[in-house]
């Protein structure tokens, strides 16, 4: 293949050069195509057909279902590491060495203390609060107490924001949930791991000693893992278009978290487990949804299902699936939302309307059963989702910044009214 493209508008030709990625991804490159061509842009709603940077934090290849965080495959990640090696990889680029996990996690630790003025914040909110408004309110406001902006150029402030927001965030998802659930807010413990202080700050009772469930532990690690990163989502895209305007890193975060709260992106898993429950009041009448869910007339979609860029099976799903199965049965949890979850996908499966448009299950579909077995409140499931990908926002706000990409600013193709003189009002 050539490496440039050439475009034909009337009577001129333009050419433009290719750029290939490592995984042989081809983008033609139109940085000039508005000089060259006396003004043409392209317009492509829903950027899916467009790329916005180049990255090399995460692949994933939809048409074969392929997902690698640096280059490591996620079933082997998932199988294998823990949450902070992962996050160190996708933030730092590598696996960690035993002595490099071991300061990361230390100095995280040296910062698990959110300011007491937090409480204050977090006991203003009405009980009924979404927790995903509570947790963008709390991720901006840690702004208000670390005001010094992020100087990316220096690599200890860089190094030094990051550890702070892996240490504080799960102090406010934790807090965040106890919250909801009226129970005092308390902290976790330096002796704990990372996802051990996590479970020890989340379901800490005041009257109990607490044991570390190890299928709780081993699942939570899975999860947080599987939804760690997944390229320029709509979330990662907002954190890196408001950072792009050199805003601070915990105002770009906050501003991920309230994109990743839509029930077509990451809200998805509460709203899977409503629809299920629903389902399930509903006589658990599984036909009667899938006609809903192809019925143009009805707004009503099956959520969990199809993917922007998944045209095979969601790799995490697969893996959820089965660890859905492993942590419920091991709980000893026999919860009959899982059996109309797994009839639907097989109704799905083999439904023309779902096959031919490449609807599969995605990461959303299954994982909200796991954290309902858990305990955790369905209003929870996202703000879980966004602690896993908090490695991943922090990577690709990095990456940009360092890249010193430009201030993201599409353009537009005006419909509106041509030029027309004021009126005034009592002559309208
Ligand atoms: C996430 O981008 C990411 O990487 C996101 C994510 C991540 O890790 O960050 O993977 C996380 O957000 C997963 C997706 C969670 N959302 C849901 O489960 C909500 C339900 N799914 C859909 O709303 C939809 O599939 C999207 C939003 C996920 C994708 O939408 P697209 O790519 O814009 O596709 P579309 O809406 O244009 O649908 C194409 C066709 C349409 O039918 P036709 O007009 O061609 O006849 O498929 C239909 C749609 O009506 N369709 C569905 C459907 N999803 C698509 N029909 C019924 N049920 C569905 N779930």
């Amino acid at each position: 293949m050539s490496d440039i493209a050439k475009l034909q508008v009337g009577d001129n030709s333009y050419e433009f050069p290719l750029i290939k990625g490592t995984e042989n991804e081809v983008a033609i490159d139109i940085k000039n195509l508005r000089d060259v061509t006396n003004g043409i842009i392209t317009i492509d709603p829903g950027y899916k057909n467009s790329g916005s940077c180049e990255s090399a934090i995460t692949f994933l290849d939809g048409e074969k279902g392929v997902l690698r965080y640096r280059g490591y495959p996620i079933e082997e990640l998932a199988e294998k590491a823990d949450f902070l090696e992962v996050s160190y990889a996708l933030i730092f680029g590598n696996l960690p060495t035993q002595e490099e996990l071991d300061k990361f996690h230390t100095d995280i630790r040296s910062h698990a203390i959110v300011d007491d003025d937090v409480r204050k914040i977090i006991e203003a909110f009405p009980r009924n609060a979404h927790p995903m408004g509570v947790l963008s309110s709390l991720t901006s406001a840690l702004t208000a107490f670390n005001p010094s902006s992020v100087n990316v150029d220096s690599k200890e402030e860089m190094y030094a924001s990051i550890v702070r927001i892996m240490a504080k965030f799960p102090v406010l998802v934790a807090w965040t949930m106890r919250k909801k659930k009226g129970m005092h807010l308390n902290y976790g413990r330096n002796t704990l791991g990372y996802i051990e202080n996590l479970m020890y700050m989340m379901f800490k009772k005041p009257n109990e000693d607490f044991e570390v469930n190890p299928i709780i532990k081993n699942a939570l690690h899975k999860l947080l893992i599987l939804h760690a990163d997944h390229e320029q989502n709509c979330s990662t895209s907002t954190v890196r278009i408001v950072g792009s305007s050199h805003a601070g890193l915990f105002a770009s975060l906050s501003a991920g978290i309230s994109a990743l709260w839509g029930p077509l992106h990451g809200g998805a898993n509460q709203a899977v487990l409503e629809m299920l429950e629903a389902i399930q009041a509903d006589g658990g009448d599984t036909a009667k949804y899938m006609a809903k869910a192809k019925d143009k007339n009805d707004p009503f979609r099956l959520m969990g299902f199809g993917h922007r860029v998944y045209k095979n099976f969601d790799p995490r799903a697969k893996i959820i699936k089965a660890t859905a199965d492993e942590v419920l049965n091991d709980l000893g949890v026999d919860d009959p939302i899982l059996n109309i979850a797994r009839a639907l996908e097989k109704e799905a499966l083999s439904d023309p309307y779902f096959v031919e448009r490449k609807l599969y299950p995605n990461v959303d579909f299954y994982s909200g059963i796991i954290y309902r077995a858990m305990g955790i409140p369905v209003e929870m499931f996202t703000v879980m989702f966004a602690l896993g990908r908090l490695p991943g926002w922090i990577a690709q706000w990095k990456e940009m910044r360092l890249n010193k990409e430009p201030i993201g600013r599409p353009r537009q193709i005006y419909i509106g009214e041509t030029q027309r003189p004021f009126v005034e009002i009592e002559k309208r």
